[in-house]
């Protein structure tokens, strides 16, 4: 497929145009956001908090993962498709994180995987790369390390933090990553890492100096009215739409009005 957007074609992207992604974890969304022309579709490991309702990423599987992901490739024509390694899929062993990667792309189809950490994680990055596995690096707010982090809280705000920070994306460039996504750091420091390394950063809640921007599809769509955090853009405002669309079915339901006769098929009618 002609159009199909690739690890490399990501990376050259630096300095020509932002990147552009969206999460998703079904066909039909899939569908949508790559008629949208997007790059980039990430299946991440959020879909723990969107569509299962937990209050963490923790909880989500690799088997979901890779059910997601496939089904998520099934909408896909050009965009460019990363799953998420999900918590402790990539942890415990690195040879156990090779066969977690390698599962995301045989099994779920998926053209790179995506995983959260700096130094920590970039031997094992570089093994990936080295195995044919193209992979987005993420630092700042780390969402797996929650309860390490102490909060979703803002990360990088301090001299010795932020220093920390640009040592972590030099590591995953030097890995090999072809892209990094920066997630809740200050504005100025996403600038500057992003000045600092020559792959894409693609940043969430982190201004917009980076490379690109990323954002999980049901919140730029305005699914959740009580989720809307000072970094959100809602695009549309879906809650409302979608729980009026609903309501107005209930009400015709219950009314007798639907369905009409125009939705009705009778026997000897032609057609
Ligand atoms: O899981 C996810 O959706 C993510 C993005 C917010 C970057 O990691």
């Amino acid at each position: 497929m002609a159009c199909r957007m690739t690890a490399p074609k990501v990376t050259a992207l630096k300095g020509r145009r932002p990147v552009v992604m969206v999460t998703a974890y079904d066909a039909t969304f899939a569908r949508l956001v790559d008629a949208a022309g997007v790059d980039v579709v990430l299946v991440g490991d959020s879909l723990g908090n969107v569509v299962q309702g937990h209050d963490t990423t923790l909880p989500v599987t690799l088997e979901e993962m890779i059910y997601h992901c496939r089904c998520v490739s099934r909408g896909l024509t050009c965009a460019h498709l990363v799953g998420d390694l999900p918590f402790l899929s990539y942890q415990v062993s690195d040879d156990e994180a090779m066969r977690s990667a390698g599962r995301l792309l045989k099994e779920g189809r998926a053209q790179s995987v995506k995983l959260e950490g700096g130094r920590r994680v970039a031997p094992l990055v570089r093994r990936m790369v080295e195995a044919g596995i193209p992979v987005m690096g993420h630092v700042g707010l780390t969402p797996q390390s929650v309860h390490q982090l102490g909060g979703y809280r803002m990360q990088g705000r301090e001299d010795a933090a932020a220093a920390a920070l640009l040592e972590d994306v030099k590591a995953l460039e030097d890995a090999g990553v072809y892209s990094i996504v920066l997630e809740g750091i200050p504005g100025d420091l996403a600038r500057e890492l992003s000045a600092a390394v020559g792959v894409p950063t693609i940043g969430i809640a982190a201004g917009p100096g980076c490379d690109g921007q990323v954002l999980v599809i049901y919140d730029l769509l305005g699914m959740d009215e009580r989720f809307s955090p000072r970094f959100l853009k809602k695009y549309a405002e879906l809650s409302a739409v979608i729980t009026d669309a609903v309501r107005r079915f209930g009400a015709e339901v219950k009314s007798g009005t639907f369905p009409g006769p125009e939705h009705t098929v009778h026997r000897r009618q032609d057609g």
